[in-house]
């Protein structure tokens, strides 16, 4: 069976376009492969600076994965900083790559551009993430558009440490996750947390409501067109036809209808998630972190003996 990596970092809650536009399709992808899917909280330390925050984010991004589908039954979920392998392998390809390579990183260059302090950790982050996927005989690594070089990357220290000292890392390749295009947000533009347009993907039915009615609409046509493009999200075009049809101009009825096709949507998640306690998501990250060391620790006993780490 072919195997799946991905890694997501432990920050903030999660809205409708993170769960069209990533989660679904990662969840959907993971069904059909050898998964392992990591809470990357090394790599977090890089913007999260207070404990309990990487804590709370930590069991919360876990959760939100568990109630969005996600079976850890299936899947190995586990937390990076427990399996020590993968700062050591970071290290060793560390000192193989070059500052000038590293220095073309564009996620590098954007985060310093957005004001985040440009820490050797940092500069160093797709060395990490190369760790994380090579560590697992990896072939395929779901991830957003904006993670294809830091994938090129991990293909280039594979490459690099097999000239060096013989074929032992497979060359992973990225599958970039086809959205359902863009979600669009209450405002029409790309929903972001960094634009305040979201619809909270586990919020409450109130919470949803609040972020529906503040939907901008436009008064040109009689079928609001911001509203109809979410709308489409939850149901199918002849699905929502005679709805449209019946409620021309009348957009409160038809927010309204939107609120309970969400909240529809959206509650057996919201119950799910609800259902899952932090001890039991600590349980399911330490089997996994196991799950995970006892691969990693087969594979940098190779990398040791290759590299002259064991005598
Ligand atoms: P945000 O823009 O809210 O900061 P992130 O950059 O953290 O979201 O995105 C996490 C994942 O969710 C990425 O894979 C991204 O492509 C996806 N995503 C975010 N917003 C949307 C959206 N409006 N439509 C589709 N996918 C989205
Ligand atoms: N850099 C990724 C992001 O910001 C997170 C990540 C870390 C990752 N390690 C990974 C993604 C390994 C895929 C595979 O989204």
């Amino acid at each position: 069976m072919k195997k799946l990596f991905t890694g997501l970092q432990p920050s903030g809650d999660l809205h409708i376009g993170n769960y069209f536009g990533a989660l679904k399709p990662a969840i959907d992808l993971a069904k059909q492969y050898d998964s392992m899917i990591c809470v990357v909280d090394l790599h977090a330390l890089t913007t999260v600076k207070n404990g309990d925050d990487l804590r709370k984010n930590t069991i919360s991004v876990t959760k939100d994965f568990i109630a969005a589908g996600l079976d850890p039954e299936k899947t190995i979920i586990f937390q990076q900083s427990q399996v020590q392998e993968h700062t050591e392998l970071a290290w060793i390809f560390e000192c193989l790559v070059s500052v000038p390579f590293l220095m073309q990183a564009h996620a590098y260059k954007d985060k310093v551009a957005k004001g985040i302090e440009a820490s050797a950790g940092l500069f160093n982050y797709p060395m990490l993430m190369a760790a994380d996927i090579l560590l697992y005989e990896t072939d395929i690594v779901p991830v957003g558009a904006d993670q294809r070089q830091h994938v090129e990357y991990a293909r280039e220290a594979a490459a690099k440490f097999n000239n060096a000292y013989g074929q032992t890392f497979k060359e992973a390749e990225e599958r970039i996750l086809e959205s359902v295009a863009v979600v669009p947000g209450t405002d029409g533009k790309k929903m972001s947390k960094s634009y305040g347009n979201t619809i909270p993907l586990f919020g409450t039915k109130d919470e949803i409501a609040k972020s529906v009615m503040s939907i901008m609409t436009d008064s040109a046509g009689e079928r609001p067109a911001f509203v109809y493009a979410m709308h489409l999200l939850f149901k199918t075009k002849e699905e929502l036809e005679p709805l449209y049809e019946a409620y021309r101009g009348k957009y409160k009825a038809l927010k309204d209808a939107l609120v309970e096709d969400i909240d529809a949507a959206i509650s057996p998640m919201r119950e799910k998630r609800d259902s899952i306690s932090d001890a039991d998501v600590i349980r399911i990250l330490k089997v996994g972190s196991e799950q995970a060391r006892e691969r990693a620790q087969a594979k940098m006993k190779e990398v040791r003996q290759k590299i002259g780490l064991s005598l």
